[in-house]
Order: structure tokens, then sequence, then C-alpha cells
């Protein structure tokens, strides 16, 4: 049992509303771009001025993180906050072990960072997180210099001796990975000369859009069919600018999802981030037959954002190609959702690499169906869901397993269920979406009640 993290559980027994959804809501800051925006912040010079940062415990534990390293990192209200930063090379040795709470990216990103400074750190995280592979960021990274110890496997708690003077490294991703392209390039912020990877699908490009805005030089080139190759020139100046943070796609999606399968809603979400390395889930649920609205367009920020509103109608079966993965990885929970409504079935394929986030994703998204009464199966790396066209049975209680994401899509799920659907604990909806369940009842959800 998890002494240091576990929230109490906090279990929810959700059915079907009473009315449809209806309403225009706004969903918390994009978790990617708000924990770049802290870190590259302590590593510029001067003061950047964050709005719209989301406040999830998985951020507050990167703040932290950059308060220990030195940084001055002070929260001016609701989304609001002022990072003083130290300069490349310049953080400075933490007093105590970083607790990375339940945050993969925090722990995958940072380590890159401390690789790359004359330092020693130790980063743990709870029971979730010290289960996770970090092998994929800790093999590229020895070639700095850098000395890791851990776990077996490769698993937190980890100790990093860091190094003053990095090599740079040239590195071509094994796997899809934003969290491991971006390890790697922040290690080459302090590396004298060019650091360079090869990823053959495109991930997310946040860091590589951050970096620049804070006045590094990447640069980035297609590789091959829809792979890139990202150059950064080691030692750039970061200077301090400001950051807008759009909303996050990936919350979005689970009041969209609801709003398409609760009959009768209509719901808008306002700002979300539409980066084209993370629409995925969009471009599916359109393929599904989804009547999903985009108004508003505009840049804020530096990123694409939109006004998207979701109105409940019929969805059908989709076949997912697996090199669209990498756009919609955190999707596919409630996507699945979507398609155990839908008519007939859906393949969602290359889903390797669902077996290594907060939870065994994939089994864990099989069990949460299975127990609601919906077909499902995994073939090799596939999952195949058959869709019952309609209201989907319920009556089972989910294992949420640490994993925020699992929480949220058996809430969706439930809203549209036959019969109640239980949720054992929504403790941990705070890494990622503070106010979910509020945000929900907003438009009509009923949850809890
Ligand atoms: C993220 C990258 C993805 C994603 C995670 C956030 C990031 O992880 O699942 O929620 O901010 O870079 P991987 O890089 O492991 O695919």
């Amino acid at each position: 049992m998890d002494t240091v993290h576990a929230p109490s559980p906090r279990p929810l027994n959700v059915q079907a509303p009473a009315a449809p959804l209806s309403g225009a809501v706004t969903v918390p800051g994009d978790k990617s771009i708000s924990h770049r925006a802290l870190m590259f912040a302590a590593l510029a010079r001067g003061e950047t001025h964050i709005s719209g940062l989301l406040e999830g415990e998985d951020v507050l534990r990167t703040a932290d993180a950059m308060r220990a390293l030195g940084a001055t990192v002070v929260r001016t209200g609701p989304g609001a906050w002022h990072v003083t930063g130290r300069g490349i090379g310049q953080l400075q040795e933490p007093a105590d072990v970083l607790d990375m709470g339940n945050s993969g990216t925090a722990a995958r990103l940072l380590s890159g960072i401390l690789a790359s400074h004359g330092i020693f750190s130790v980063m743990t995280g709870d029971a979730s997180l010290r289960g996770r592979p970090m092998k994929r960021v800790t093999a590229p990274l020895a070639a700095t210099g850098a000395t890791f110890l851990s776990r077996v496997g490769g698993r937190l708690p980890l100790a990093i001796r860091g190094v003053a003077d990095p090599a740079p490294l040239s590195y071509r991703l094994p796997v899809a990975s934003a969290q491991v392209k971006s390890a790697v390039l922040l290690a080459g912020l302090n590396a004298a000369g060019t650091t360079r990877v090869e990823e053959p699908v495109a991930t997310r490009d946040h860091t590589e859009n951050m970096l620049r805005h804070f006045g590094a030089h990447v640069t980035v080139e297609p590789l091959g069919a829809g792979g890139r190759t990202i150059t950064l020139a080691g030692r750039p100046e970061l200077v301090a600018r400001d950051v807008v943070v759009p909303g996050d796609p990936s919350s979005a999606a689970f009041v969209l999802v609801a709003g398409l399968v609760v009959p009768g809603s209509a719901v808008t979400v306002r700002g979300v981030g539409l980066n084209p390395l993370r629409t995925g889930l969009f471009t599916t649920l359109r393929e599904m037959g989804a009547d999903l609205r985009l108004s508003n367009e505009r840049i804020e920020g530096g990123e694409p954002v939109g006004d998207l509103t979701a109105i409940a109608g019929p969805l059908h079966g989709v076949d997912v190609p697996a090199d669209r993965a990498p756009s919609m990885i955190d999707e596919y929970p409630v996507l699945a959702v979507a398609a155990a409504h839908a008519t007939g079935p859906s393949r969602f394929r290359g889903l390797e690499e669902l077996r290594v986030k907060e939870s065994d994703r994939l089994a864990a998204t099989v069990a949460l169906l299975e127990r609601n009464g919906v077909t499902v199966q995994v073939v090799g790396d596939d999952m195949i869901v058959t869709g019952t066209g309609g209201a989907v049975p319920g009556g089972g209680v989910v294992e949420t397993r640490m994993d925020h994401r699992l929480a949220m899509s058996a809430t969706v799920l439930g809203l549209a269920a036959s019969a109640p659907v239980g949720v054992d604990d929504t403790a941990f909806i705070d890494t990622s979406f503070p106010g979910f369940i509020d945000l929900m009842n907003g438009i009509g959800a009923g949850l809890g009640a």
C-alpha cells in the first residue's frame, strides 16, 4: 500500500442523467504544455509569466521540483504563475528527494535536465510511477556521461549523477514517445554541439515549439513517411517569454465523448488546443460519424485552438491505423467507450505503448468494458470493441488502478449505460483534471447526487 501518495479513495456511482447534457465549458490547461512551461522557464533567464497553467497534481509536482532546483516559482492567481529562471546549466543540487507523484512526463523530462547538470539527485514517485519503465530515457541519457542507479528494470527511485559538460546525443527513438524525445533534447540544452533526434513516427512537438519560443535554435525535417529529424543547437541563451497554455484536448475528450453518447446532448468545450499532433481522436470520432463542430479557430500562445461542439447521434465502428496512435495515445480508453456505443466492431491498431501508461491501459480498458457487458478482444497489440449500437448494459464496478483517464472514461461510460456503473476511486482525476466532476455536473451529469 502506498502510504505517501495514495489519497483517500473517492468511489463514485454513475448513472444516466435524467436529461441530456448541455452547455459550454472550458477545460483546464494542457498537461504536456504546462510541465514544459515550468521546466523551460526555470532554465531561461528572466521572469516568465504563464497563464492557463494546469493546476493538477502532476504539474504541481513539476513546480515543486523546479523550486527544489533553485528556480523561483510563484502562483499569482488561478492558472497564473511567475517563474524566475536560473539559466541553462545553472540549476542547483536539490537538498532532498524529488517526488514526481503520478507523473511520467515530469519524471522523464526532468531526467534529461538532471543528467545535464553537474549535480546529484534522486527521483521517486507513487506506486504507479515506480512501476513504469525509465530505461527508455536513462539508456540514451547515459551517453551524455551521466550515471544512473535504479531499481530492477530501471524503475524509480532513480539516482542521477549528472555532468556539467554533457556530450551531445544523436538518437533514433525505438518507441514513439514524446517524453523520450524531450528528455534527449533537454539534455542537449547544456551540451556543446548539436543534439539530434530521429523519430520514425511524429509525436507531439510541444518541446520543439516551446524551445523555439524561448529562443533556442531547433530545426525539424521530414524523415521517411511520417517521421521527423529534430536538431537542437546546444547552449542557447533561453530568454523568459510569456506562455499561454491552451485547454487540454486530452481532457476535452471526456466532455465531448459524453456529449456524443448521452442521447439528446449538445456540449461545447471552448479554447481546446488543436495541435495536429494531438487531434487523432477528433479525426477518428468524425470517421465514426460523430457530429463534432469546430468554430472560432485561432492561434493562442503559438498553438492552434478552437471551440468544439459535440452533438449526440449514432456512431458506427472504425478501424484506426497504428500510425495514428501517437496523436491520440491518451485517448484510447475514452475512444473505447465511444466505440462501445457505436454500431458494429471497431479495431484500434498498434497499442503496445498503452501497456506502460499510468496503468496497463490496454488491460484496464478491456476490464472496464467487459465488466459493463461490452464484448472486447485483444489480438496482438490491437483492441477490437464490439459496439452495442446504443446504451451499453453497465452494472459493473470499474477498477481505476491509480489512473485518472480510466476513472474519467468509466464515468463517461456510466452516463450512457442502462444500469449504474461503479468507479472504485476518482481521486486520481485530480492529477490532470481537477474539478472534472463539478464541471460535468455543470452540464447536467448529476454525478454524486
Ligand atoms: C506526453 C507524452 C505521452 C503521453 C503523456 C504526455 C508528453 O507519453 O502519453 O500523457 O507530455 O510528452 P509518451 O511519450 O510515453 O508516449
